[in-house]
């Protein structure tokens, strides 16, 4: 029976680059989608940007464009980075998106109709130059256990203790720097903690929809009965807030998180209006289709309990099944941007490394459970170059030019009964269930102990010294023929991995796309293939080293907030001191740069250098600014001119009083021919643009 199955990777946030961390769930749900539709199975792999949330907020901001423009130019980075690595999602969309506002208001509607939702006022820190509610990762502070300095707000990176942010000695926004005010606003929650949440959490959890490991976390987040551990779920923050406002609740925006997952839903909704799909066949409580998240086992809180919750409570299915996965390290530590090894899925593949190189390696590396996987880059060189050139692609290189030379490129029969064909068949199913199962690592260990089988027959034949033979040529295009049929079954068994060799193949061999069902059988006699196409190189350690060369203190923007690393990058963030002579986008856009009117300038009583600037930036009050340009201008020639100030430079108490930002001048960087000039923009500029 065709299973019909819906697949999803985690969403990820739309503020930061793909990097190799990302990529290790994708490549794996796209070898899991990829298997599936070999099966036959009707299978649907959706995905999207996580659009929503004060960090996305703040970075448009801080980019000086709007939230919308920033997520719409992400998401077309990420989807050339997916692409690009070969992850083939029948739908990726967004979370900012009409679908998945109705779902969100329909899932909270009905939420809210059982009794489940509650408000509460609660006291927050609220940041009074930016005039917004501080997210607990925007404010940092004295850590109250062992007092390291500049710690955020939810936990101390230095001795690893959890705190509320109310808990930090001398608090201050990282937004403005300010001293956070703490202040009372009502919130939205999710009632967790009721009993039919609670009774249901605890069925679901030890369903077996969870890795065991991941069962045993969730028994201990929900504790013995009576022990009340589950708390209430804070699902609104209050405006300014980039994402959905809440129907009845004017100023207050769904969290997040909450709309996140709605998101998976979202995408779906809007392929099932492409393609024709029944959306609710998929989610009605009693389907018998199946819903499978790939998630990192950061999220697993999220994904095991607020979801599943919120879905059996609103009149949906719950999933099938939830795949967490472990944290990707390089070389065997943390993914680190000094080191170089912080590496970004553009820059892999515009360094001109192969896409199915790195899927490979990660499949032999990945299994079922939620252990962190290693990516050893000198490994990953060897291994390659062994496993897919040396065994694989090598079979059909030694034997697919003399079918095209001596026999017009026609095969012979082939020789079912041989040990090395009959081993790969009997295989296949085995290698299905391993597919099946997650087990990739597993699996890619039998297929390369069955191209070592295909490699032993070709070298026991020697189809080399059989052409130099006289009266050899029968042996010759038998030994061909089942060397080229080997070949054509582990490209089988490799396609969920490497689509591009597998297609290639196809076209060399002359055959429709291979499917699984195409192990159980055996090229005919007289079938013609075409000339043979180079299938894949070998990877030179050379490229390994300009790939760590091009991420070292990468140019990649740091991603501010949480990804699947995100512990570990603030983590990393916090151990390494910046060093190197570049600047990367994020530190240049620290700086705001504005077009400024100078409204006034005078001399200054007793400096010999100095001119005080009035600057108008398109602000309610003007800014004083002292500049050292006396010797090249005439303060009067510069009224109402336009020119560039840095706008965010801290205020500096000097003699003469407050200077409040820089303007720009070019100059001889060593002084010698003293020339000093003040810079102007082109005309139509107006003060408070931004320069950028
Ligand atoms: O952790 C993250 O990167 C989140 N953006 C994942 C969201 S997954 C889902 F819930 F949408
Ligand atoms: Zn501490």
């Amino acid at each position: 029976m065709t299973r019909k199955i819906l697949v999803t990777s985690a969403l990820p946030y739309a503020n930061g680059a793909i990097h190799l961390g990302h990529l290790v769930e994708y490549i794996q749900t796209d070898i899991w989608v990829r298997f599936q539709k070999m099966a036959g199975n009707e299978c649907w792999y959706v995905c999207a940007d996580d659009t929503h949330g004060t960090p996305i907020m703040l970075r448009a901001e801080k980019e000086g464009i709007t939230p919308e423009q920033l997520i719409e130019r992400v998401h077309g980075e990420h989807y050339r980075d997916f692409s690009g690595f070969l992850v083939g999602f029948d739908n990726y969309y967004t979370t900012h998106s009409p679908e998945t506002r109705d779902c969100a208001n329909t899932i909270y509607g009905r939420l809210r109709d059982a009794g489940l939702i509650e408000v509460r006022t609660i006291e927050q820190y609220f940041d009074p130059v930016k005039q917004l509610f501080l997210p607990d990762r925007f404010i940092k502070g004295e850590c109250p256990k062992c007092h390291a300095k500049d710690q955020y707000g939810d936990n101390c990176e230095a001795c690893g203790a959890a705190y509320a942010p109310t808990d930090l000695i001398e608090p201050y926004s990282a937004v403005s720097g300010a001293k956070p005010e703490l202040r009372n606003s009502e919130h939205y929650f999710f009632k967790l903690s009721d009993p039919r949440c609670e009774a249901f959490l605890r069925a679901y959890t030890s369903s077996g929809v969870l890795q065991n490991e991941a069962a045993n976390k969730m028994q201990e987040w929900l504790g013995e009965p009576g022990d009340n551990k589950l708390t209430d779920w804070d699902i609104s923050r209050d405006a300014p807030y980039f994402g959905f406002e809440i129907p009845d609740a004017p100023g207050k925006y769904f969290y997040v998180w909450l709309d996140a997952p709605i998101g998976y839903m979202g995408s779906f909704r809007n392929l099932c209006a492409q393609k024709g799909l029944d959306f609710d066949e998929f989610f009605k409580p009693e389907s018998t289709t199946e819903l499978y998240h790939f998630i990192g086992k950061d999220i697993l809180y999220f994904h095991a309990l607020f979801w599943p919750a919120e879905l059996a409570h609103a009149g949906y299915r719950t999933p099938t099944k939830i795949f967490a996965h472990g944290f990707l390290t390089v070389d065997g530590a943390k993914m680190s941007k000094s080191r170089g090894t912080f590496i970004t899925a553009d820059s892999f593949l515009k360094t001109g490394l192969n896409p199915e190189w790195l899927r490979y390696y990660y499949a032999a590396k990945l299994s079922a459970t939620m252990e962190d996987i290693d990516l050893n880059l000198e490994d990953f060189v060897a291994r390659v170059n062994a496993d897919l050139v040396g065994k694989y692609v090598n079979i059909a290189s030694r034997s697919a030019g003399f079918i095209a030379k001596r026999f017009n490129g026609q095969l012979a029969p082939a020789d079912g009964s041989l040990p090395a064909i009959r081993a790969i068949q009997d295989a296949a199913p085995r290698i299905a269930e391993l597919y099946e199962a997650r087990e990739f690592g597993k699996a890619m260990r039998e297929v390369m102990a069955l191209a070592d089988g295909a490699n032993q027959y070709v070298d026991s034949v020697k189809p080399w010294e059989l052409a130099k033979q006289e009266g050899r040529d029968a042996d010759l295009h038998a030994a061909c023929t089942n060397a080229l049929n080997l070949f054509r079954l582990l490209t089988v068994l490799l396609k969920p991995i490497l689509p591009v060799v597998a297609g290639k193949v196809e076209a060399f061999l002359n055959i429709a796309p291979l499917t699984w069902a195409d192990t159980g059988s055996l090229l005919a006699a007289g079938h013609a293939i075409n000339a043979y196409e180079h299938l894949m190189t070998r990877v030179d350690p050379k490229l390994i080293e300009k790939l760590v060369e091009a991420n070292r203190e990468s140019l990649a923007p740091a991603p501010e907030q949480q990804s699947q690393q995100r512990h570990a990058e603030h983590q990393q963030k916090a151990a390494e001191a910046p060093a190197g002579e570049f600047c990367s986008i994020d530190d240049f856009m620290k700086v705001d740069l504005r077009i400024a009117r100078i409204a006034d300038a005078a001399h200054v009583e007793g400096a010999d250098k100095l001119v005080r600037l009035t600057l108008d930036i398109g602000e309610e009050k003007t800014r004083n600014v002292f500049a050292g340009i006396k010797s090249a201008y005439d303060p009067a020639q510069l009224v109402g001119r336009l020119t560039v100030m840095v706008a965010n430079l801290a205020p500096r108490k000097m003699k003469f009083g407050l200077s409040e930002g820089m303007v720009l001048a070019a100059s001889d960087p060593d002084g010698k021919t003293g020339g000093l000039y003040i810079l102007s923009p082109d005309s139509g500029a107006q003060p408070g643009m931004r320069v950028k």
